[in-house]
C-alpha cells in the first residue's frame, strides 16, 4: 500500500460546560497531566499520524504550546471557535495541502489508543471515504415526552459513535465549506459525509475510549490514569 500523508486534528477549544470547571475541560488533568496532553501524546504514537494540529481555546494559544512541550513539541496549534464544528474547520485551514487523509479526533477522549488511530487511517487508505469507531448502546432506549415513555425503540443497527474519526481530506474540506454555507450545524463530522451519501464504514470502538463530559467522567478517567500517583 502506498504510503500518504496523514494528518491528525485534535479538538480541544471546548469549555466544558456540562463539567462546570473553572478552566477549560482540554486543561484539566488526568493523572496529573492536561487531558489534552494525554490525547495527543496517543495521536502522535500512532505510526500512520504524520503531523498533528491541535485546537486551542480562544486566548489559551500560549497555554495549549506548554501542556503540549513535552508530548508533542512539534504540534501546530490554531484558535477555536464557538462550536465543534468551527473548531475543526479551523484546524483544516492549517492542516496541509498534500495530506491525504485528515483524523479528527476530541481531546476529551484521552484513552483512544493508537492502534485504533491507525485501524481507522488503514481503512480510508483501503478505499473508504470515512471511517469511524462505534460501540453497541448498552441499555435499553426509550423515547419520552413530557416526562411520559411514549415508546421502546429497537436497538437494531443503532450504534453510538466515537472519535478518532478518519477522513478522505478533499472530502472533509469540502463538506466543511458546504455546511459552512449551508448553516448546518453537526456534532461529529462523518455526520457531514452521510449527508452527502459518502461510503462510512466502521471499526469496533473501545468502552475505555470513553468522552469526558461529567464530572464522574473526569473522576473516573483520573482513576484510570492513576490518579496522579501513576
Ligand atoms: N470542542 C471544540 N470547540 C468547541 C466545542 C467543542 O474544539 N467550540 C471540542 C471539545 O474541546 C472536545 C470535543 O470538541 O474535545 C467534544 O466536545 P464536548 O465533549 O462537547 O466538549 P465541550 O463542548 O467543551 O463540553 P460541553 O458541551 O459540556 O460544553
Ligand atoms: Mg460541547
Amino acid at each position: 500500500m502506498e504510503r500518504v500523508r496523514v494528518v491528525a486534528i485534535v479538538v480541544a477549544a471546548g469549555s466544558g460546560s456540562r463539567l462546570g470547571a473553572d478552566e477549560p475541560k482540554a486543561f484539566l488533568t488526568i493523572g496529573g497531566r492536561p487531558i489534552v496532553a494525554v490525547a495527543v501524546r496517543e495521536a502522535v504514537s500512532c505510526p500512520a499520524i504524520d503531523a498533528v494540529v491541535v485546537v486551542a481555546p480562544p486566548g489559551d494559544e500560549p497555554r495549549m504550546r506548554r501542556a503540549l512541550a513535552d508530548v508533542a513539541p512539534e504540534a501546530v496549534v490554531v484558535t477555536g471557535g464557538a462550536t465543534r464544528q468551527e473548531s475543526v474547520r479551523a484546524g483544516l485551514a492549517a492542516v496541509p495541502d498534500d495530506a491525504a487523509v485528515v483524523v479528527v479526533h476530541d481531546a476529551a477522549r484521552p484513552f483512544a489508543a493508537p492502534g485504533l488511530f491507525a485501524e481507522v487511517v488503514e481503512r480510508v487508505v483501503a478505499g473508504a471515504d470515512a471511517a469511524i469507531p462505534v460501540l453497541a448502546i448498552p441499555d435499553t432506549v426509550k423515547r419520552v415526552r413530557d416526562g411520559e415513555v411514549v415508546s421502546t425503540e429497537s436497538r437494531d443497527g443503532l450504534v453510538l459513535a466515537q472519535t478518532p474519526q478518519a477522513f478522505r481530506a478533499e472530502l472533509l474540506r469540502r463538506y466543511h465549506e458546504r455546511a459552512g454555507t449551508d448553516g448546518r450545524e453537526v456534532t461529529d463530522d462523518a455526520s457531514l459525509f452521510e449527508a452527502a451519501g459518502a461510503h462510512v464504514v466502521t471499526v469496533a470502538g473501545d468502552p475505555l475510549n470513553f468522552k469526558i463530559t461529567t464530572a464522574l467522567d473526569l473522576a473516573n478517567a483520573d482513576a484510570l490514569s492513576g490518579g496522579g500517583r501513576g
